[in-house]
């Protein structure tokens, strides 16, 4: 499988709670497992939850699946400040549009639904009362980020 050309990946939904913490758990683990020495963050485009852990589901499905991202707290994205970035990778077309009208470089931003995904929006779970729908956009994001980074979790 290739090497990723890139060194720095943000992943960014609405809240950065539950769908990006997690695409950013999964990018982490992988990370770790094969070296790839890559930074790797995650944000919202809103600034809702700035500070929170993710939510519940994102935490419980990722633990479900051997790892954690408690650790994780919300914050929102910035040109300023998420300017090194070489990858941007938006959980929806909603936030890939917001992220653009943020005035980022549109040469790096993508939508994570380009890789493998049909170009499918990854669904705002937040509304989710069941497992199953964490389960969901967990095997989604899950599969996006390893078509992305060219290894398995
Ligand atoms: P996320 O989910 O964008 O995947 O983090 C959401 C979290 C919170 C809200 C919406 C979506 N909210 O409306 O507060």
């Amino acid at each position: 499988m290739r090497t990723p050309n890139f060194h720095s990946i943000l992943f960014v939904c609405l809240g950065n709670i539950c769908r990006s913490p997690l695409a950013e758990g999964i990018a982490r683990e992988i990370n770790n497992k094969y070296n790839l020495g890559l930074k790797i963050d995650s944000a919202g485009t809103s600034r809702w939850h700035i500070d929170e852990p993710p939510c519940e589901g994102s935490c419980s499905v990722a633990k479900k699946h051997g790892f954690s991202i408690d650790d994780l707290r919300g914050r929102q994205i910035s040109v300023y400040g998420d300017v090194e970035f070489d990858m941007i990778v938006a959980l929806d077309s909603q936030n890939h549009r917001d992220i653009l009208r943020l005035g980022f470089d549109s040469a790096k931003v993508h939508k994570l639904g380009e890789f493998g995904l049909d170009n499918k929006d990854v669904p705002d779970p937040y509304g989710f009362k069941d497992e199953e729908g964490f389960e969901m956009v967990y095997t989604m994001i899950k599969a996006g980020v390893e078509n992305l980074l060219g290894k398995s979790l």
